[in-house]
């Protein structure tokens, strides 16, 4: 009894200072002042999250398309414990260095495809996506094409929020967001066409890369339509545009495979990549460059490379990443992704057998969305009540709205069993029964 009253007060506590003094990313601030948060996370196992409510929640989403190998790994804490013990920072700007970041890159160098085998470092895929953006610029320079500074993504991309990785963001919330964006980012549709006119329109000499996530993650998990990358790969190629694959949430495994892109056969020029590496047990985010370009930045140019985060090559996220990429290889949960990624989707087209109102079930590995009939953007979609509903039953889900889309957005942890599956789908299930 008395443990009940002092998890109240503690979560009156809680509220209280939340709303007075945190200011939460991507919210609803109107809606978070007058309700307070909807949780208040105390714990994590697995799939599983605890709340100051003493909730047991189904995480269909691995938090935020990151907790890859599940919550509450000790391994994970442990060596950031003995690295933060030892070391826990040191910085890698100019010519210092350290073993972790080393091993690190090294390992990284071993996931990626043909010569995508030197890293530069950063806290998130944010500063990795703008990192990204001033590279490729910098590569144009010393071939002398000033010019080629454009850059090209996909609408209903989601790129990040740093000045560079929202005005690449083709979400509309996002990139309206603040009155002025980056100049030399255009968005294109998803199709071979779109892309081929704008390079018309622009001048192939005024573009210097176009950045795609492999599967749209945040913009309602939308698969590209056959053929599309293996054309894209080809277009970049014969107008001299650098590809550059997002894969903050598809890199390491989260499709089923290493990265998004193998999915088609194709190797990008530059891969920009988070989340996943460390499972969010650590922020830490990379832009991995392939050693043509890597000849080019340190040959062709006086050598010098005047970007870095203090936090480029942190040894502590380092350990954690590498100890959280060798759990994803010894326990095969690459494999797991495949197995359990079909047997999710094989429950979505279920739930679409058993809703007229659910008019698609996509997924590739475990990335996966279910989407329902809205005819425009003025019908409330029907996502936000399946969301409320299935959190009375234990599962937590998002729903995505953007663009007048009304879609629910799952991406489990690999660790995730069929039992688990069948559990999210009958929670679905009935949510969708209740709420529509
Ligand atoms: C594809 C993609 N790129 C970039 C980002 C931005 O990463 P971060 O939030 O770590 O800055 C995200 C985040 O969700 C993402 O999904």
């Amino acid at each position: 009894m008395s443990s009940i009253i002092d998890n109240k007060k503690l979560e009156d506590e809680l509220i209280e200072l939340n709303q007075k003094h945190l200011l939460h990313p991507t919210s609803n601030m109107k809606q978070l002042q007058e309700e307070g948060p909807t949780f208040i996370f105390t714990e994590g196992n697995g799939i599983y999250l605890k709340d100051v409510k003493g909730r047991t929640l189904i995480d269909s989403l691995s938090s935020l398309w990151n907790v890859n190998i599940g919550h509450g790994r000790k391994e994970l804490g442990n060596v950031a414990k003995e690295q933060m013990e030892k070391l826990a920072f040191t910085s890698t700007f100019g010519n210092w260095s350290h073993e972790p970041v080393i091993r690190l890159a090294a390992e990284i160098a071993k996931w990626t495809p043909g010569d995508l085998n030197v890293t530069f470092f950063t806290s998130g895929g944010s500063e990795a996506n703008d990192t990204a953006f001033k590279t490729v610029r910098h590569y144009w320079k010393p071939q002398g094409k000033l010019e080629k500074k454009k850059i090209i993504s996909r609408k209903k991309s989601y790129h990040g929020v740093a000045m560079g990785a929202t005005s690449a963001t083709g979400i509309h919330e996002f990139n309206t967001f603040t009155t002025s964006i980056a100049p030399d980012f255009y968005y294109v549709d998803s199709t071979v066409d779109s892309l081929k006119e704008l390079i018309e329109q622009e001048g192939a000499n005024t573009i210097a890369a176009f950045i795609s996530e492999p599967v749209q993650g945040s913009g309602g998990v939308n698969l590209p339509s056959e053929g599309y990358f293996e054309e894209v790969r080809k277009i970049c190629d014969e107008n001299d545009i650098l590809l550059i694959s997002d894969e903050v949430i598809c890199g390491f495994g989260r499709t089923g495979t290493k990265f998004g892109m193998d999915h088609f056969g194709i190797i990008p020029d530059i891969i920009t990549m988070a989340k996943g590496v460390t499972s969010g047990y650590a922020p830490l985010g990379g832009m991995i460059i392939s050693e043509s370009i890597h000849k080019v930045l340190y040959k062709k140019t006086q050598g010098n490379f005047w970007h870095g985060y203090t936090y480029s090559g942190h040894p502590t996220a380092a350990v954690v990443a590498l100890k959280n990429l060798e759990i994803i290889e010894e326990e095969n949960l690459i494999q797991n992704v495949r197995m359990m990624g079909d047997y999710m989707l094989q429950g979505f087209k279920w739930i679409q057998t058993q809703h007229d109102q659910v008019i698609d079930a996509r997924g590739i590995g475990l990335l996966g969305a279910i989407s329902f009939e809205r005819k425009s953007a003025a019908v409330d979609p029907k996502g936000p009540k399946i969301v409320e509903e299935a959190l009375k039953r234990g599962l937590i889900c998002r729903s995505v709205v953007y663009d007048g889309q009304d879609t629910l957005a799952f991406a489990p942890p690999f660790v995730i069993n069929k039992n688990h599956v069948d559990q999210i789908i009958n929670i679905l299930h009935e949510s969708i029964q209740v709420a529509v």
